[in-house]
């Protein structure tokens, strides 16, 4: 079995970084893979002085180095990486890729020898060594930023000083001094102009007033690589502290700066979610459909999936909560549900009268039991309606008196124009998430503004809930295996479950 030899010193390294830099007793192997790491971020191939060890070290096999013929086996990995490094082919020459794998593991030793004291944190040194260039490069991006920014204020005429920056999750806020106010008008008609200078045309930069005198907030997207996501752990954690007083507290994503938001979707009372295709609704809707059960799959809680595609909502199949049992796929069954639902709340208004109460709430302080709160989710809205126009009725008498006897709607739609969203649709959703659309009309028809032409896509969106003013939230990222452990955990009461 093939080795790879070291020195004496290169063994007192690796005892070394494990009793004072890792503070771990083993294996040894782990050290001189890091070594490796180290080694491979300098630019000049190592030397063959390396290539035998001395009197006094020790050999290691390939097996631990490599996991070479071991479960998982990263030969091929190592391989490549060094292939690339070398510009050699070395899945042709496996000795010499053997060869250039200890005079790499022996180099990044000795880098740790000099470099490396032990008095100063491994950790710490490690993470300055491997990533010294990214950080620079980063800071160098950021500060390139700054200078644009600022020459592309004094390009539209406008006085301006950055008295603060405060990097999000995907923007970075400018905050803006303005010594002239009537230069705040020039600087709001020249937000396209800014855009156009940084090269971000596509993607509008957007303003945002403080509370500071004097002082605007620019947001300005970064590049996606250096866009920080959240994801089904997130969306857990925040599940894991609701807000007491929500009923159906739901967590669509963060703000520009990071912090989440949190709505009440018994409050909204319904929600239409509209975007382009890729836009990020569906990761959107499960968003909202795990804040939801994080909460209340317990309690008196039914969701009606209505999936015309029938493949997003798979996952859900077999949940205790679901209405009927079932997802619906076929329009006729969903026009079914709907107008059961109308006879449902008409039944709720009746009981509600008789005692004397005014909605679910209410009804449930005066003891009355057996109504569950009821949220239905449309995935495509536009198919249904195209398919079977009359899907409009039970739908709005749902959006118009659905509220008081428990029942939510959330509807989302790839095609949000004024014929798949009627006036009368549209006047009886009074919450809105635009995601990314296509023209600026239909953004306009989801949020009554501008804008959501112009985000930067993958669950970047604008929100007017109740009515109220447009904030910009990122969506959490769910993934489908986030959605799996996330209805693992909910069902084993791991998470809250129940309000
Ligand atoms: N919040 C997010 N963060 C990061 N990436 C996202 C986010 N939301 C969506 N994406 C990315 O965008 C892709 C498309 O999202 P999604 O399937 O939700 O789009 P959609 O609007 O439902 O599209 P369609 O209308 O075609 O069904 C996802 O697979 C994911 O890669
Ligand atoms: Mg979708």
């Amino acid at each position: 079995m093939p080795k790879i030899y070291t020195s004496e010193k290169d063994e007192r390294v690796i005892d070394n970084v494990l009793k004072k830099g890792l503070f771990a007793p083993g294996p040894k192997w782990t050290v001189l893979r890091i070594a490796l790491a180290i080694s491979l971020r300098i630019p000049t191939e190592p030397s063959d002085e390396l290539d035998k060890g001395i009197k006094g070290g020790s050999e290691y096999s390939f097996e631990q180095l490599t996991g070479e013929s071991q479960k998982p086996d990263y030969t091929d990995s190592f391989c490549a990486l060094l292939s690339v490094y070398h510009q050699k082919d070395l899945f042709k020459n496996i000795d010499q890729y053997r060869i250039y794998l200890q005079r790499h593991a022996r180099r990044g030793l000795r880098e740790i020898r000099t470099a490396w004291k032990e008095s100063h944190d491994f950790h710490e040194y490690l993470y300055q060594e491997l990533f010294s260039n990214l950080i620079s490069q980063q800071q160098k991006m950021d500060e390139d930023i700054e200078k644009q920014v600022k020459s592309a204020l004094s390009e539209i005429g406008v006085k301006a000083e950055i008295r603060n920056i405060v990097k999000g999750p995907r923007l970075t806020r400018f905050y803006i001094y303005l010594p002239n106010i009537n230069d705040l008008d020039r600087l709001q008609k020249g937000l396209d102009k800014i855009s156009f200078y940084l090269g971000i045309g596509k993607h509008r930069v957007f303003e945002n007033m403080t509370d500071k005198p004097r002082i605007i907030g620019l947001d300005v997207p970064r590049p996606a690589s250096t866009w920080h996501y959240f994801t089904g752990g997130d969306l857990r954690e925040w599940a894991a502290d609701p807000p007491s007083d929500y009923i159906l507290p739901v967590w669509p994503g963060v703000d520009v700066l990071g912090e989440p938001i949190c709505f009440d979707l018994a409050e909204a009372p319904h929600l239409l979610v509209g975007g382009t295709t890729g836009s990020g609704k569906s990761v959107c809707l499960h968003a909202l459909i795990l804040s939801i059960l994080h909460n209340n799959y317990n309690s008196n809680l039914t969701l009606c999936l209505i999936d015309p595609k029938a493949v997003e909502f798979s996952q859900y199949n077999g949940l205790k909560n679901l209405y009927n049992d079932e997802i619906v796929t076929e329009v006729f069954d969903a026009h079914n549900l709907l107008s059961e639902l109308v006879t449902e709340m008409s039944k709720r208004e009746q009981k509600f009268a008789k005692s004397n109460v005014t909605n679910l709430t209410e009804a449930t302080l005066a003891g009355i039991t057996g109504l569950p709160r009821i949220v239905v989710i449309v995935e495509e809205l536009a198919d249904l309606l195209m398919q079977k126009q009359d899907i409009e009725g039970p739908l709005i008498r749902l959006l118009q008196k659905g509220r008081s006897a428990g029942i939510h709607l959330v509807l989302a739609t790839q095609r949000p124009d004024s014929t798949t969203f009627s006036g009368l649709l549209r006047s009886n959703v009074p919450s809105r998430i635009a995601l990314t659309v296509q023209k600026s009309t239909e953004s306009k028809i989801i949020i009554d503004e501008t804008g959501a032409e112009r985000l930067t896509g993958k669950g970047d969106m604008l929100c007017r809930w109740l009515g109220k003013s447009v904030i910009r939230i990122h969506g959490v990222h769910i993934r489908r295996d986030d959605i799996a452990s996330s209805l693992k955990e909910i069902s084993r009461g791991q998470i809250n479950g129940d309000r």
